[in-house]
């Protein structure tokens, strides 16, 4: 095939490919089409790397060190995909939305590496304008870039547990967010104004690309526990600019459309799920701009009681109505399964027996449903918030399994708490709660629950699916 030829055919499979993105987001939003949209998504992927190498392997261009790009091209590829495929095999459910982060981490860096190679090569155009587009790309994109390597190093570092999800309150915290927008601002006119290539310049790219790391550090970790899902779908959007960005430095257009696709969707996304939360859109991508340092930290909220698992099943077999309120712990236990069969057991005894699932219960969104849908629990007992909230008052016992934040009263009752306003689920509503987790430490927000301390509450400590498995043996 001609030189001519593998450009043109590579264009048009960019085109083809960016389509059958567009078909995979559209089959993503619904459950049953979520199958399809996957394959789209595959396909348009095999089809761009395919139509990448040939421009890549394509000797047209006249470059004599073909052979190193190969090499290259061939050593990421096998090394990436290797690396890739292990840790998607190991990860488990709860550890999905940190890996998500961490690989949203790569294409901040990536960005960050193109921006600073569109620095290094310069833009060898005469005129001054197309060379002043040039550098401001370069600002950009390394910018976005930056901000989304250790925005999502932090939003990992705080999903995984290893530092602590409270967010980091710095006096002054907008002021530093806004100020360093402005220094962004002012750095890229100098960036553009200062002769190309001179000493002047790498050193205001350097200050800016260390700016632009700190923003990410910061706006991230300034955010609170609870309000994490949404900042790792900002990430997500964040990812996307910055990977559009690198496509304009690059000259590719199927990594602008893509990289627009993907950045609009998860704003998107996170401006819906800001909505569910009842959290203010601008406060959660401005790192928490508005939200001020919780006050009520050490309030004594009195005695816990407990309640062992002879005594819950005693409760449940008297029950008319009962509801499962399954949470995070329900997952790291892999409770579902006698979850299921206890709930198989109370229904055979004429209880009436429902789930009701908060949209963040969990690390991801409908972890609560997969589980559940996993372990056989029929669909129609599985409600979400909203269908079943009024229904707590006249329920006999709630069973509250590993959930935590998703069921605080401190969200509706104390505008000082750091989840102060995001709906949850009113199980104290119901004649008795019984709470199944295996300390009184707090949950993901990092918020002391009053629900645990409330007269119709008791805890019944230890693993869920030990307890859970107690419970149905006590059933006989
Ligand atoms: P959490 O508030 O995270 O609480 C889970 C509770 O489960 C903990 O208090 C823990 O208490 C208990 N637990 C852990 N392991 C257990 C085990 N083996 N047996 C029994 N209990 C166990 O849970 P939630 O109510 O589901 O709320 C989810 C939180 O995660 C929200 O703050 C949400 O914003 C956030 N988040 C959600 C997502 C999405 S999209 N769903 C993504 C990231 C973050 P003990 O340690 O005392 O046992």
């Amino acid at each position: 095939m001609s030189a001519v030829d593998i450009t043109s055919v590579s264009n048009a499979a960019y085109i083809v490919a960016a389509l059958l993105f567009i078909l995979s987001l559209a089959g993503l939003s619904k459950h049953e089409t979520a199958k399809s949209g996957l394959t789209y998504g595959i396909v348009g992927m095999a089809l761009a790397l395919v139509a990448t190498i040939a421009k890549t392997v394509d000797t047209s261009d006249g470059l004599d060190d073909r052979g190193l790009v190969i090499a290259l091209l061939v050593g990421a590829v096998v090394v990436g995909g290797a690396i890739g495929i292990w840790r998607a095999r190991i990860v488990e459910m709860t550890g999905m939305p940190e890996l998500i982060a961490l690989l949203h981490s790569f294409v901040g860096l990536a960005a960050v590496a193109i921006g600073i190679n569109g620095h290094i090569e310069g833009s060898h155009d005469s005129l001054a304008s197309l060379r002043n587009i040039h550098e401001a790309e370069v600002s950009i994109g390394i910018f976005i870039g930056a901000v989304t390597f250790t925005g999502s190093i932090v939003a990992n570092l705080k999903l995984s547990a290893k530092i602590k999800s409270a967010p980091l309150m710095l006096p002054g915290k907008n002021i530093i967010n806004l100020g360093s927008l402005v220094v962004f601002a002012v750095l890229t006119v100098v960036y553009i104004a200062v002769e190309e290539g001179s000493t002047t310049q790498d050193v205001v790219l350097a200050v800016l690309t260390v700016l632009a790391l700190f923003l990410g550090w910061h706006l991230v970790a300034s955010i609170g526990g609870g309000d994490m899902p949404v900042v790792v779908s900002m990430l997500n959007s964040y990812s996307g600019w910055a990977a559009a960005a690198s496509g304009f430095l690059l000259g590719n257009d199927l990594l602008i459309v893509t990289g627009a696709l993907v950045g609009s969707s998860g704003a998107y996304l996170s401006y819906i799920m800001c909505k569910a939360m009842n959290r203010s859109f601008i406060s959660v991508i401005a790192g928490g701009f508005g939200v001020e340092a919780p006050a009520s930290a050490d309030v004594d909220y009195g005695e816990h009681r407990e309640i062992n698992a002879e005594a819950t099943a005693e409760l449940l077999a008297n029950a008319s109505s009962v509801i499962i309120t399954p949470g995070y712990g329900m997952a790291v236990a892999q409770a579902q399964y006698p979850v299921a069969d206890l709930t198989a057991k109370l229904r055979a005894k004429g209880v009436d027996v429902r789930f009701g699932i908060h949209p963040v219960a969990g690390r991801l969104p409908g972890h609560m449903n997969v589980l559940l849908a996993e372990a056989k629990v029929p669909y129609d007992v599985v409600l979400e918030m909203d269908e079943i909230n009024d229904d707590f008052p006249s329920t006999d016992v709630v069973l509250v399994i590993g959930a935590n934040d998703t069921v605080n009263p401190a969200a509706s009752e104390d505008p000082t708490s750091p989840i102060a306003g995001m709906p949850v689920l009113e199980v104290w509503n119901a004649k008795d709660v019984i709470v199944f987790k295996r300390s009184m430490a707090v949950g993901y927000a990092g918020v002391q629950n009053p629900l645990f301390f409330r007269e119709n509450s008791q805890m019944l400590f230890g693993d869920a699916k030990d307890r859970v498995e107690d419970i149905v043996r006590a059933l006989g």
